[in-house]
């Protein structure tokens, strides 16, 4: 079972004046590869460069294809922003997104005018306590753009699973 990388921890806490508390929230970003996601049918390519992770997901060219997610948080988590990462050489690839089978917002996936050139779209989402499923589905007949990974960026709530990372900075032996 896939459970995830972090990508870093940047704490992104606001600016500290001297007589404030800290904040004992963080945020971090987390990184969910495409190929270790489920999707409706293709294959795991790594024919173009720029990927991270073992590929990218190139799913059949039809209206319905679809791509999925998987994250569990301990509590509401909103704003949840997720990026996902993909390339598509000649023509928009209209995705709807949609969150514990709800469509949320449907994302344009615009041209980035070569298979190795990739972008990000970007959008916030909220995550309910437990499992939450993050999907695309094609709604255009050229389906789904080549798909890399989904970055999502979550402040001051818990990921469950996957289990985040231990931090490489902390010894675990104190
Ligand atoms: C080409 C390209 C694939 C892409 C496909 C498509 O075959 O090599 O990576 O997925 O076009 O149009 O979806
Ligand atoms: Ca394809």
């Amino acid at each position: 079972f896939y459970r995830g990388d972090i990508l870093y921890i940047p704490g992104c806490a606001p600016t500290l004046s001297p007589d404030e508390p800290e904040p004992t929230w963080e945020c971090i970003t987390y990184e969910m590869q495409a190929e270790e996601a489920q999707y409706t049918s293709g294959s795991v390519d790594n024919n173009f460069d720029g990927y991270t992770g073992d590929g990218f997901v190139n799913t059949g060219n039809s209206s319905g294809e679809w791509i999925e997610w998987s994250i569990e948080v301990a509590d509401t988590c909103n704003a949840a922003t997720c990026m996902f990462r993909y390339a598509c050489k000649s023509e928009d690839r209209p995705m709807e997104l949609r969150v514990n089978g709800s469509i949320i917002t449907t994302l344009d996936f615009p041209a980035t005018g070569e298979w190795f050139t990739w972008e990000t779209e970007t959008f916030d989402i909220n995550l309910t306590a437990g499992s939450n499923e993050i999907r695309l589905t094609a709604t255009g007949e050229n389906g789904a753009p080549n798909m890399d990974k989904v970055d999502i960026n979550i402040c001051g709530c818990e990921i469950v699973t996957p289990a985040p990372m231990p931090d490489p900075t902390e010894d675990p032996f104190e």
